[in-house]
């Protein structure tokens, strides 16, 4: 875990399980521009950055028809995250709230997603838009992303609506 991932004021750390339930395999890494989490984007739509996701060689005969796709749904790894974390402050809302309401990296298994735009693709490397991860942050997996089951527009993040309303009026 890096330096700047501790626990803040107002945040609840779990003890982890004695022992992991399964393993995963890396199949590539994410080149971004961001090394430092200060300037990584918060979320996929922040940046319009051009990102490289080098799939490793051993699994480029599974891209085969991803050319076809427009989009896909990439899950990777928070590799520098801390995976305790209950109760979470994020910095840029300052207020409590349970880790599977947030899209914070850090969770019990810091497994990331992001909807991304396939630009190009040259062999196993895959040029995209629409990350927001460290660079040399693991890939975990790719899909792709089917607009007429994937996308819920009228999907609603309670907190989410409420805060963007401002605070409310006194009676
Ligand atoms: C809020 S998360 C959203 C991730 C993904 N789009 C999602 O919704 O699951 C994005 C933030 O994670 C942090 N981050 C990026 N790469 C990371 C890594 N490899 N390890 C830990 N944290 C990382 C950065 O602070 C970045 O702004």
């Amino acid at each position: 875990m890096s330096e700047d991932f501790g626990v803040r004021d107002g945040e609840v750390a779990a003890a982890l399980p004695a022992k992991s339930d399964a393993e995963i395999y890396f199949i590539g890494r994410i080149r971004t521009p961001w090394t430092d989490r200060k300037d990584c984007p918060k979320n996929a739509r922040e940046s319009d950055a051009i990102c490289t996701i080098e799939l490793d060689e051993r699994w480029a005969p599974g891209l085969k028809d991803v050319g076809g796709c427009t989009h896909l749904v990439v899950l990777y790894w928070m590799d520098r995250a801390p995976r305790t974390l209950v109760l979470q402050k994020p910095s840029h809302y300052g207020v409590q709230r349970g880790t599977f309401a947030l899209r914070s990296p850090a969770r019990p298994n810091p497994i990331a997603m992001s909807v991304v735009k396939l630009l190009r693709m040259d062999g196993a490397k895959l040029s995209v838009t629409g990350l927001d991860c460290l660079d040399g942050t693991p890939l975990l997996d790719l899909k792709p992303y089917f607009a007429s089951t994937d996308s819920v527009p009228d999907a609603v993040v309670g907190w989410h609506a409420e805060s963007r309303k401002g605070p409310k009026k006194a009676p």
